[in-house]
């Protein structure tokens, strides 16, 4: 990469914990267009786990994530072992407040300290000059943002747009848990956030009661539970009562044992 570097050319980092999926190679797409080179990162990031979840069961491919990087045009892999990142008296914790809170932070309190801690190591290594990360995990790209606003980080950092199945279920390496009958419930996910998003569009919506119904369309769509529905502020993630001009719509539900987020950008309030 150095070299790349001395050779005056920009860098686009695309850090992943691979189990690649379209979602992640659309984010290599982007990494190129806005980049001279691209290298891309699989790591699975122990930081980001609590005791409980799913570390040891999530699924690694590297050889096959591999093959797939190079046919969409990576440059370079950084797949660092364990032991070759953190040593054995690593101590630091990078939290981000005000967007690293609420919505996912209420069940997974540990999760974005993970990821905010392991993001700036990353981009700390390999110093791109932008890095892509999924609007899927709209609450990470924001407290990614904010960190690297917050310590001065020279890397742009851009977003990438959902990418989803046919049906609509939102592509994520975690889709591989559902059995038949989980996956055939949900896309209702995508379908209930759609239409929250119509309901609060109407002139005079309030969210409260549109959160209510909801929770409950997700309920009785075979959803097992659900975590949240919240209607934010799009960069400050602040919870909203009524739809405004950058307002976006964040869930996460589970089925069975795995739990599923998404997300949709809401229209403005039409006039009543
Ligand atoms: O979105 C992911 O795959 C991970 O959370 C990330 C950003 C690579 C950090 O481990």
């Amino acid at each position: 990469m150095s070299e790349w570097r001395g050779e005056g050319r920009s860098i686009g980092a695309v850090p992943t914990m691979g189990a690649l999926h379209e979602g992640h190679l659309s984010l290599m797409d982007i990494a190129s267009r806005e980049c001279d080179r691209v290298v891309a990162t699989i790591f699975v990031n122990p930081l980001q786990f609590a005791p409980h979840e799913d570390f040891d069961a999530y699924p690694r491919n590297l050889d096959g994530d591999a093959g797939l990087l190079a046919a969409r045009g990576c440059d370079a892999l950084f797949a660092p072992e364990k032991a070759g990142l953190f040593p054995p008296d690593f101590s630091t914790n990078i939290s981000v407040a005000g967007v690293g809170e609420n919505h996912c932070a209420v069940a997974r309190p540990h999760f974005f300290d993970g990821v905010a801690t392991i993001v700036a190591k990353l981009l700390l290594i390999l110093r791109p000059d932008a890095a892509v990360f999924g609007e899927k995990d709209f609450q990470q790209l924001a407290v990614i943002r904010r960190l690297v606003r917050d310590l001065d980080i020279d890397a742009r950092i851009l977003g990438g747009p959902v990418v989803r199945e046919g049906d609509g279920l939102a592509m994520s390496s975690r889709n591989q848990y559902l059995s038949a009958e989980e996956r055939a419930v949900a896309p209702a996910l995508f379908r209930t956030l759609k239409q929250a998003g119509e309901l609060i569009s109407a002139p005079g919506a309030q969210w409260p009661e549109i959160r209510v119904w909801a929770r409950k369309a997700l309920v009785d769509s075979g959803f097992s539970s659900v975590d949240y529905v919240d209607l934010v502020e799009a960069a400050t993630l602040e919870m909203l009562d009524r739809a405004g001009p950058e307002a976006r719509i964040l869930a996460a539900a589970r089925l069975g044992a795995t739990r599923l987020i998404d997300n949709i950008a809401v229209a403005a309030a039409r006039a009543g």
